[in-house]
């Protein structure tokens, strides 16, 4: 074992093992825009009604054939390209999803086949709409602990495969796409400060994909009943995403050491803008601290948060030094934060 570095432990946490950055970032969104005017002549919406309550303007939509893997892969080589590295320098990969290839192999499997990666371990990580930040911790550990120098992180979703396009609840508010960060430990520079994560197990009937797991097999009568697609209870969500995501930023950021003044950049997951706007009041971090895309993206769940991250990089509204909040919520429920030092 590695002895733990001096440079690498925030203050008040107790962390062990070496400093953890993202050396590289990257996002991918398929081609095809679905606006909301397209929508209005799919169900029975208005744009005014998806813009006032979502924020929501447009979504991308996966092509016929665009698996989520193919999202992923496209979001790594931006990711590699950021870093500096190519696929063989990878020797671990994780793919946090809600909306796999298949059952199984893993997504994670077919991505490290698909980028050109070496037969490095491959898995998939399932936490929703949380599942970036749950895999940023994973990884995070791996490097931290030294048995791993460079990991590739993935949060890739298309919510358009499993999206009812007859339910007007639930169609306007997702999108298609997928981010990567690469994980690497460099010597003095910080990182990622602190995480937190929990999960709720006992809310999965608000916001759930009923069937073709174990527990409900695949039939035709599950077919004919859109058990195969999201159900949602909004309101119930809504209520307790706000709280979620206000004990997860607390709960980061006081584990980083620092206060909610010292965060110069909040990502925050892009579900609503009613959400992202109550949080940013009841933490009293201004709007202009939240970067937000999701008027052009949707909810695109586990890819949601870096994706919003690689553009608010690459606007550079995040630079090197600032001090970078992150925090989801999803299906589970789940909930997770980290405060990274840029
Ligand atoms: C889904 C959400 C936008 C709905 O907003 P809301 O203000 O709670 O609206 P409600 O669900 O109470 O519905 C209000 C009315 O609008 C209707 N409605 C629902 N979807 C509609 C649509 N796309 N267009 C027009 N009307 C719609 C409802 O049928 C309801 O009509 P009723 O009052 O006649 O029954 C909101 O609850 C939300 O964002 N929840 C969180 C969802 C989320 O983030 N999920 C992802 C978790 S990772």
């Amino acid at each position: 074992m590695k002895p733990a570095e001096s440079d690498t432990s925030a203050p008040g946490t107790a962390r062990l093992g070496r400093s953890v950055h993202i050396a590289g970032i990257g996002s991918y969104a398929p081609e095809r825009v679905l606006t909301n005017q397209e929508l209005e002549k799919m169900v029975d919406t208005t744009d005014e009604w998806i813009l006032t309550r979502s924020g929501i303007r447009e979504r991308h939509i996966a092509a016929p054939g665009q698996a989520t893997s193919d999202l992923g892969v496209e979001a790594a080589r931006a990711a590699l390209a950021d870093a500096g590295l190519a696929a063989g320098d990878v020797d671990l990969i994780l793919v946090a999803t809600a909306s796999p290839d298949m059952l199984f192999p893993s997504t994670a499997c077919q991505l490290q086949h698909k980028l050109g990666a070496r037969k490095v371990a491959a898995f998939d990580l399932s936490a929703a709409c949380s599942g970036f930040i749950y895999a940023l911790e994973v990884g995070r550990q791996f490097v931290a602990s030294g048995t791993h120098d460079t990991v590739l992180v993935v949060g890739a979703d298309k919510l358009s495969a499993i999206t009812d396009w007859t339910d007007r609840a639930t169609c306007v508010l997702f999108g298609d796409a997928a981010g990567a960060a690469v994980l690497r430990h460099e010597p003095g520079r910080r990182g990622i400060l602190s995480t937190h994560l929990g999960a709720d197990g006992s809310q999965k009937e608000i916001l759930n994909v009923p069937a073709g797991g174990s527990a409900m097999p695949a039939t035709e009568q599950t077919v004919r009943d859109k058990m195969h697609f999201i159900r949602m209870s909004g309101r119930e969500v809504f209520k307790l995403a706000v709280n979620a995501m206000l004990s997860a930023a607390r709960g980061a950021v006081e584990k980083s050491g620092l206060a909610l003044s010292d965060i110069n950049c909040v990502i925050p997951h892009q579900a609503n803008m009613r959400i992202i706007e109550a949080i940013s009041d009841r933490l009293k971090v201004g709007m202009d601290r939240f970067h937000v895309n999701l008027q052009h993206y949707g909810n695109t769940s586990a890819a949601s948060i870096p994706v919003a991250l690689a553009e608010a990089v690459r606007m550079g509204k995040v630079k090197r030094g600032d001090n970078v909040l992150l925090v989801a919520f999803g299906g589970g429920l789940t909930w997770g934060s980290a405060v990274i030092h840029w």
